[in-house]
Parts: structure tokens; C-alpha cells; sequence
């Protein structure tokens, strides 16, 4: 892609800059910058270019307002000690969105055009990258596809729009990892068999916050979904996939095709792998989360995904019942182990074995 840059007249001052990434919290702060790219049958593909961050104007007709024809990615840039930027896979963010893109009958944007739109966004705003890996903060990348066509026919949209913006994030943890309490819904899943739940699309976030709203309701910070057709098995979280650790050391996670599949989670199975557990991507019915942690022989549950990289499952609770938490108020010993072990790769302070790394400034 040959991207066209017109650099901000008014970018934010250093001083704002450096009080913003003091506590930039999440999704709250932009950088100066934003990437876009059209789509037409005709053109392809086309004017690729970094302009000064600002708002879209959008005809009332936009297709996207109305069929929520959309998909997005969530990535983070990381700053080493010696002050390059990194990127972690970004190339398996460009794959699951070519895969989300298909399901939703959107073009294909080439990973390598992908992951080129996102390396010249936190290239110019590259200020933005905050340098404090020991806080765990990073500049959150969210490239989105959205159809642009003002028409209300429904069908694939003729006009389609890729975009990237960044956002610096905070820790997902203040004042140390601990463990979530999460409320299992009965009532509302999120995807069918067919569906979109392997997709990253905005429509399944939609549907899960009622659910989520149930959750906080409930006094539990996260929403478990089941599989929709048996109302049995565990799919995930609203935001997260899940691993469960047996007491002989072999870890579970869900198997795919209706939940989204992480980055993280992939991450996973080749460490825990590495670190010599045998992992197996099946069904696990939540009967077995509960027998399991009652009689011992599940001794850790943790989620993951960009944002909390892992985060240790203390109790569920549904409408009747709760199972106990498996680990105390520190997370599991392998929770720990690899949450660590994935962050310090991030950072550039472990080994990159698998070669997951991406440089971009
Ligand atoms: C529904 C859902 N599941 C799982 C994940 C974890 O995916 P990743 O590890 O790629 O962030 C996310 C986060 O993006 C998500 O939204």
C-alpha cells in the first residue's frame, strides 16, 4: 500500500501527552493520528492514508448504522527498556480479520496491508507508546471495518471503510493481579451453532451486555456464556477466553468454532506446551468446572486475552449456586507462571522463542 501522510498542525503538547500516559486509563485518550482506506468494487482497495485524528461525518443512510455490518481487532504496541516498539503477532490479528471479514461479507484487506497500516500509525504517533513495562502499560491499537454505503438495501455494502486508531492503556490491574468473580448466564448466549461467534464482530459485544449488566447486577465482575445448543458446555467470557489447570498437570481449554479465538489463547498452548502440560482444546461442561474444583481435580481457572494478558477465575456463581474459588487471593501457581512468562516476552525482557515479536519503530 502506498499510504499518503498529512501530519497534525495541533498535535497534543509533550506536557499533555506525558500527563495522559501517567494514567491514560482505557479507551479514553487518542493519539494524533488515525489511518484510513476505502474499499469500492471498482477501485479496490484504495487512498491509504495517516491524516490527523478527528471525527467521521457519516451520511444517515451508512449501512453500518443500521445492519451493523462491522468488524474489529484489538492489539497492543509495547515499549522495550532500550525504547524500540513492538507489536505481538499483529499478523494473527491481520489472519482473524480476513476470517471475520469473510463472515461478514466484507472484502479482504491482505494481512500484509494490514499489519503495514498499523506499523504507520504507531510509527507517527509513536510518542504515544508509553515507557513503563514494569506497569504494564501500552499503546492499544483498534483497526476496524465498517460498511460506508449510504443505502438501506441489505446487502454487502459497495463502500467499505478500514481504519486504525490507538489508544494508551493503563494496567488492567491496579494494585496487583487478582482474582475475578464471574456469573454464569443462563438466560442469554452468544453464539449458535452458524453464527457469528467466531467472528470480531460488534454485534456479539452488543448481545453480551445485558448479560454483562446481569453480571455486575450479581456482584461478579465478568459474564460466562455456554454453548447455546446444550446450555452446557463453557464458551467464554465476554471479552475472554478461558484454560482450566487438572490436578495432574495437563490444562483445557475450550475447543473452537463458536468462540472467538484468541491470540492470547493460541499464545497459551504453545507455552503451556513449552512448559511441558499437555493441552487439550475440547468441550468442558461447567458440571465439570464445579465437580472439578469441589473434589480438587481442577486446582486453577484463568482467562486471557489482550487486555488482562491472564487473569485468575476465583468463584463462579449462577442463579442457585456457586462453585469455590480454586486458588486463593494470589491466582494459581501456573496462572502466575504464565501470565509472567507472556508479559515478560511483551516487554522484551524474556526470550522471544516462538518468534511472536513483531518490531515496528
Ligand atoms: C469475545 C472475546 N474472546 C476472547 C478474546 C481474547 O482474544 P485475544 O487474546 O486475541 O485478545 C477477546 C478479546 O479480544 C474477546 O473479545
Amino acid at each position: 500500500m502506498d499510504i499518503r501522510t498529512t501530519v497534525s498542525e495541533s498535535p497534543r503538547s509533550d506536557s499533555d501527552v506525558a500527563a495522559i500516559l501517567a494514567n491514560p486509563g482505557f479507551g479514553i485518550h487518542f493519539t494524533d493520528h488515525m489511518f484510513t482506506v476505502e474499499w469500492t468494487p471498482d477501485g479496490g482497495w484504495h487512498e491509504a492514508r495517516i491524516t490527523p485524528y478527528g471525527p467521521l461525518t457519516l451520511d444517515p443512510a451508512t449501512a453500518v448504522l443500521h445492519y451493523a455490518q462491522e468488524i474489529f481487532e484489538g492489539m497492543k504496541a509495547y515499549r522495550h527498556a532500550d525504547g524500540s516498539v513492538w507489536t505481538f503477532r499483529p499478523e494473527e490479528n491481520a489472519r482473524r480479520m480476513v476470517r471475520s471479514s469473510r463472515r461478514l461479507a466484507f472484502p479482504v484487506l491482505e494481512p500484509d496491508d494490514f499489519v503495514q497500516a498499523v506499523d504507520a500509525l504507531v510509527t507517527v504517533d509513536q510518542r504515544w507508546v508509553p515507557a513503563d513495562a514494569a506497569g504494564e502499560k501500552s499503546l492499544y491499537v483498534r483497526p476496524f471495518m465498517l460498511a460506508t454505503e449510504a443505502f438501506l438495501g441489505v446487502r454487502p455494502s459497495q463502500h467499505v471503510t478500514f481504519m486504525v486508531i490507538a489508544s494508551p492503556a493503563g494496567a488492567y490491574f491496579k494494585g496487583g493481579v487478582k482474582p475475578v468473580t464471574l456469573w454464569l448466564t443462563t438466560e442469554y448466549t452468544r453464539a449458535g451453532r452458524g453464527g457469528m461467534g467466531a467472528a470480531k464482530t460488534g454485534g456479539n459485544y452488543a448481545s453480551s451486555l445485558v448479560a454483562q449488566q446481569e453480571a455486575t447486577g450479581q456482584g461478579c465482575d465478568q459474564v460466562v456464556f455456554l454453548d447455546a445448543q446444550e446450555g452446557r458446555y463453557v464458551e467464554e467470557l465476554g471479552g475472554m477466553n478461558m484454560y482450566f489447570v487438572f490436578a495432574d498437570g495437563h490444562v483445557v481449554t475450550p475447543e473452537t468454532g463458536t468462540i472467538l479465538e484468541g491470540i492470547t489463547r493460541s499464545a497459551i498452548i504453545d507455552l503451556a506446551g513449552k512448559m511441558g502440560h499437555r493441552v487439550e482444546e475440547r468441550k468442558i461442561s461447567v458440571d465439570e468446572w464445579r465437580d472439578g474444583v469441589a473434589s480438587g481435580e481442577i486446582t486453577e481457572v484463568f482467562a486471557c486475552g489482550t487486555a488482562a494478558v491472564v487473569t485468575p477465575v476465583g468463584r463462579l456463581l449462577w442463579d442457585g449456586g456457586e462453585t469455590k474459588s480454586p486458588t486463593g487471593e494470589e491466582g494459581g501457581p501456573l496462572t502466575m507462571r504464565i501470565r509472567r512468562e507472556l508479559v515478560d516476552i511483551q516487554y522484551g525482557r524474556a526470550e522471544d522463542s516462538f518468534g511472536w515479536l513483531h518490531r515496528v519503530v
